[in-house]
């Protein structure tokens, strides 16, 4: 078995054709033709499968070590399929601070339709266990939350949803297969936001579901090509070309997430940081213990002096968007951007508050982010607005 940079590189071996193409081709073709009326094709029609979306799932799957992949057309496409596997009645626990498309899903479009959830803290295991009803099927957690970075054990979530009969669905976008495999960690199904580290440059939007089994492969399988949510060649030959960085990019990013860690410690507007490799907090007992690395997302606290929106408008290389992975850093304000969504009183029990900064950090020189970090924050102490300029 090859190292898993290499497999990054080189995915499943390809022989196409003859021609020598060291990459699989984008095959655009939505139908395929039939030597005669009664063979049975490997291929017949895009929908049910594409090479080079084939090719796209073979390499997930081993990356993640699991049985079968499969991709989608974006990564809720995907969570979506998911949770299509449980049936009216069944009752799924949900980590307290997963996505929000993924909560509005459940709690808009599956409850409606007969699936009940809780909500539990899986930071906190002893909690999970008095939520679990006779009906329960699954746990669904994301092992690092967004935007404060708390880290939970996915072999102890586990171990838990093990002794219940539960299916263990972890969404892995944060961290993917390169710092944890949740598989390997007793994990039942995988679920990505490729759209994220795995595709990297932010141009394009994916998502990939992998299971530990044949038996719920067939039951993904069935989801995607009966709804069709699936990915286009296009798409997937941008995240097969994307993973073949994925370790460079994170190295480099987590590095550049330290050094500018250590820039914001010795900063007076700085309050608060959270980042799982942070010693000495809960967080990164478990992530040092269970993680590969501490990835490339950081968020910290501005204290009350500090105005915090006129920080994120005053970046100049950093830009100011939702979503992370790629190789450009992007700030966000999850109070009023990617959170916004949430009742306040939500929001702010779960930690996001107007002065939360979020970071997505890219792989630039670290010494040209922490400059710009340093001009937006020493003009967020003290801001001048268009409109005093405009009295002056
Ligand atoms: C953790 C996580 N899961 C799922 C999604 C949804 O993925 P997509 O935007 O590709 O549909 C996101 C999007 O931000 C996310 O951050």
């Amino acid at each position: 078995m090859t190292g898993f940079n290499t497999n990054l590189v080189h995915g499943e071996s390809i022989h196409d054709n003859q021609t020598g193409a060291v990459n699989i081709p984008i095959y655009n073709s939505s139908t395929y033709a039939y030597p005669s009326a009664t063979s049975k094709v490997r291929w017949d029609y895009e929908r049910s499968g594409n090479p080079t979306r084939e090719f796209l799932e073979k390499q997930v799957t081993r990356l993640e070590e699991g049985k079968n992949g499969f991709a989608f057309a974006s990564g809720m496409a995907a969570i979506h399929a998911v949770f299509a596997i449980f049936k009216p009645g069944d009752h799924i626990l949900i980590g307290n601070q997963i996505y929000g498309g993924t909560y509005r899903i459940l709690n808009q479009y599956f409850k409606e339709r007969g699936i009940s959830f809780s909500v539990v803290d899986t930071t906190k295991l002893e909690t999970i266990e008095p939520t679990i009803q006779t009906n329960t099927k699954a746990i669904y957690f994301e092992p690092i939350t967004n935007p404060l970075l708390h880290v939970s054990s996915v072999t102890a979530v586990a171990k838990i949803a093990k002794q219940h009969r539960l299916l263990t669905i972890v969404d892995n976008t944060f961290l993917t297969p390169y710092l944890q495999k949740p598989l390997k960690l007793g994990a039942d199904i995988v679920v990505h936001s490729a759209t994220k580290y795995l595709g990297g440059h932010s141009d394009v939007i994916a998502g990939l579901v992998i299971t530990n089994s044949e038996k719920l492969g067939q039951q993904i399988y069935f989801i995607q090509n009966a709804l069709g949510g699936v990915l286009s060649p296009e798409s997937a030959n941008l995240i097969r070309r994307g993973i073949q960085t994925l370790s460079v990019r994170m190295d480099r990013q987590q590095q550049n997430a330290f050094d500018i860690i250590h820039f914001l410690e010795k900063r007076p507007e700085v309050t608060k940081i959270y980042y799982p490799g942070i010693k000495g907090t809960k967080d990164y007992l478990i992530a040092s213990h269970e993680l590969k690395g501490f990835g490339g997302v950081l968020s910290f606290e501005l204290g009350e002096k500090v105005d915090a929106v006129a920080f994120v408008n005053h970046l100049q290389l950093i830009r100011l968007a939702v979503s992370l992975g790629a190789v450009e850093s992007l700030a966000e304000l999850p109070y009023e951007m990617s959170h916004a969504e949430l009742p306040l009183a939500e929001r702010l029990k779960a930690g996001i508050s107007p002065k939360l900064i979020r970071l997505a950090v890219g792989i630039e020189d670290s010494e040209d982010l922490i400059a710009d970090l340093k001009q937006a924050l020493e003009f967020a102490v003290n801001p001048i607005t268009i409109n005093q300029l405009n009295v002056q």
